[in-house]
């Protein structure tokens, strides 16, 4: 077993109990690659300025390597007595070529060091779920598209309230998922910013070239203050935000679709492979997919508060409770990008049942508005119009029938001013297309919109 790198301080060994409640190896060795790359280019810019010389950089870059493979091989040992992936690999490093290997970590502190690696690794998988929802996206128009006339009722306090289109209804999703996506590309520039050259805290003696190492990492800038450098998260905590809000959108839609999926909606059909089946009760199907989206939400949304709670108080810079903040980082992150590929997956094989929404818009008075439209049309106030469809609805409720099927006279004893017209103008078709101020749901206009989106997700009609 390697020595800790730390040992020169100490006379006595670590409590076991210490080791195993100090050690970040069991999570953070998911940054083993990040780590590599990052010494790499630390090494590397050692030599430049002459602070290695290129035989020691280049042995160590070339031992770095062959970590790499060795634990992409299995064949590396993780011992938690080496507290975390910084040390391992530094440890095994000095095993394989010798005193070179100490000399990698001059000018540089696991403080800066470790705040790279997560940069580094954030980076990829923000990229990532900027991709993973462009697939989400994609598949909200395509079945927008194979929908595009059907109507449903839309709803206010999930009461009736006017007619809508399906395909309007999924481009509200689309809106959500396209400000998620930038928000998280406007943090990518604030996620690319290196803070290696910080070192502990207040920077280093050595002339080191920060912007060199940043360079050879695709990072384009560096940071400006080293206390800040190593103390800030503030970059994971946009993450684990964004993160949340990309999940209250899923649990959102998750809900919906659980509702749509009951008998008592019945709009939609989940997929078999979206669905799971019950041990007692053979006739079901249920919804776990996106039961588990929206349970999925909640714990998301708990680690933004855990990590939030980790932070607050911390004073400057480094204290050893940011090693907290991984654990929550890589669960949000699979979590988040499990649930939008699997949305995506349920909303490309969902069946839609365009008669039972069509069934929906006949009951329930969705016209009302229109009717009173109407009449405001034919020069009654809106204020009366609104009374007196009001007093029709209810007539009608009495009646169990629905607007349409009153006889003109019985409409005429509330609402004087109605005609023969009425009827057309009531019909749910013409509700709808009725629509057309700006964003709203008339066919032209969501037509319009939908064809923007398919532009900007370079989708065709035939997609
Ligand atoms: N495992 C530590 C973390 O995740 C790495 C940095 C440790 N630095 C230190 N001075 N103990 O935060």
């Amino acid at each position: 077993m390697p020595d800790k790198l730390w040992l020169g301080r100490f006379a006595a060994p670590t409590d076991k109990l210490v080791e195993d409640f100090t050690s970040s190896l069991d999570f953070d060795r998911r940054l083993y690659r990040q780590d590599i790359a990052g010494s790499q280019a630390h090494a590397r810019m050692l030599a430049k300025q002459g602070i290695l010389n290129p035989e020691e950089a280049a042995a160590i870059v070339q031992g770095l390597e062959e970590i790499r493979q060795e634990i992409e091989a299995d064949e590396f040992i993780f011992d938690s007595s080496l507290e975390d992936i910084h040390m391992a690999i530094e440890a095994r490093l000095i095993e394989k070529i010798g005193d070179t290997g100490r000399k990698l970590h001059t000018a540089r502190s696991r403080n800066d060091q470790v705040a790279l690696d997560v940069r580094l690794f954030l980076v990829a998988e923000v990229e990532g779920l900027i991709q993973d929802l462009t697939e989400l996206r994609r598949a909200g128009a395509r079945l927008a598209r194979r929908h595009l006339n059907v109507i449903m009722p839309g709803y206010t306090h999930l009461q009736r309230a006017q007619p809508v289109l399906l395909a309007h209804h999924l481009l509200a999703y689309d809106e959500m998922w396209r400000r998620d996506q930038a928000r998280l590309a406007d943090s990518l520039p604030r996620l690319m910013v290196s803070p290696l050259g910080a070192a502990a805290l207040a920077g280093t003696t050595f002339p080191i070239d920060p912007e060199f190492t940043a360079a050879q990492l695709g990072f384009p800038t560096v940071f400006r203050n080293s206390l800040d450098a190593v103390s800030d998260r503030d970059f994971i905590l946009e993450f684990l935000a964004h993160a949340a809000l990309i999940m209250v959108h899923l649990s959102r839609l998750s809900e919906e679709l659980i509702l749509w999926s009951t008998s008592e909606f019945a709009f939609v059909e989940l997929p078999d492979a979206y669905a799971t089946g019950s041990s007692i009760m053979p006739q079901k199907k249920n919804p776990d997919v996106p039961e588990l989206i929206r349970g999925k939400c909640g714990r998301v949304t708990g680690h933004l508060m855990s990590l939030l709670m980790t932070v607050k108080g911390l004073p400057l810079a480094y204290n050893r409770d940011l090693q907290e903040d991984k654990e929550p980082l890589f669960d949000t992150v699979d979590t988040v990008r499990a649930s939008v590929k699997l949305m995506a997956g349920l909303l490309g094989a969902l069946t839609i049942r365009p008669a039972r929404l069509t069934a929906a818009v006949h009951g329930g008075y969705l016209s009302a508005t229109d009717m009173a439209d109407y009449l405001v049309r034919k020069s009654v106030p809106f204020r009366t119009a609104h009374e007196q469809v009001g007093r029709t609805v209810r007539y009608a409720e009495f009646q169990g029938k629905e607007l349409w099927e009153l006889s003109l006279p019985e409409i005429q004893r509330f609402a004087p001013q109605a005609g023969p017209d009425l009827y057309d103008w009531l019909r749910p078709e013409n509700v709808v297309a009725r629509r057309t101020s700006p964003g709203g749901t008339a066919p032209t206009r969501v037509a319009e919109a939908l064809r923007l989106v398919e532009q900007e997700l370079i989708l065709t009609e035939e997609d």
